[in-house]
């Protein structure tokens, strides 16, 4: 059970986000969006659209969310392409996407390893994932949302001690890059690929 669902906040996200975008966020999707070259992409958990400034000049982005009222501000914002469903069960074929990208969502996700497998069956062999993610700190910070982590899942199914490069890795894909943004391995940005080996395309 949640008390408090995305949908509930829709109206106040962006207000909530403002002091953080002005910040490092900006700079950090900046960033991720560099890596992204275009082509067939899905942005899982677009949210009300922050990535949207970003977005590659004349490329085909999807945006994803299950939350309608969220989904409903990126279009307002000017998404296109706005799909209603859950990163656990893509409504795409197989080998869709060049490249997926998801910024702050894998907090909010049910079950991380299938929101993983779905992700790295609609990517193309070879495609590229690139998050930007919040998990556990690596420092004494560590134990402390561990304390707090069951307090946070249940007033927003947010999961703030999870480690999602471990779970990366875990999914099959091979990790090209990890970087630190803040030091303490508190957010990270990550880019992983679908690995073109055969052997991970059985069953799909
Ligand atoms: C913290 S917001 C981040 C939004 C946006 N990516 C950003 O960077 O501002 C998380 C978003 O992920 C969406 N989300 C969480 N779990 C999801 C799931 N299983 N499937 C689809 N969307 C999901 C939520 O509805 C919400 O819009």
């Amino acid at each position: 059970m949640t008390l408090i669902k995305f949908d509930h906040i829709a109206p106040i996200y962006d207000h909530f986000m403002l002091p953080f975008e002005r910040g490092a966020l900006k700079r950090w999707r900046r960033k991720l969006w560099e890596g992204v070259k275009g082509g067939a992409v899905l942005e899982v958990g677009v949210g009300t659209g922050a990535n949207l400034p970003f977005y590659p000049e004349g490329g085909a982005v999807v945006g994803l969310d299950r939350s309608v009222r969220m989904l409903r501000r990126a279009r307002g914002r000017g998404l296109e392409m706005a799909v209603l469903g859950d990163v656990e069960a893509l409504p795409f074929g197989d080998a869709t996407f060049d490249d997926v990208v998801s910024t702050l969502v894998f907090c909010s996700v049910g079950d991380v390893a299938k929101a993983l497998r779905e992700v790295r069956r609609v990517l193309k062999p070879g495609g590229l994932l690139h998050m930007i993610e919040h998990g556990r700190p690596e420092d004494w910070k560590g134990p402390l949302f561990d304390l707090l982590n069951p307090l946070t899942v249940l007033l927003m199914e947010e999961h703030i001690n999870r480690n999602v490069h471990a779970a990366v890795v875990a999914a099959g894909y091979e990790v090209l890059k990890v970087e630190n943004l803040t030091g303490d391995g508190l957010f990270k940005l990550i880019v992983a690929r679908r690995p073109p080996d055969p052997r991970y395309n059985r069953g799909l």
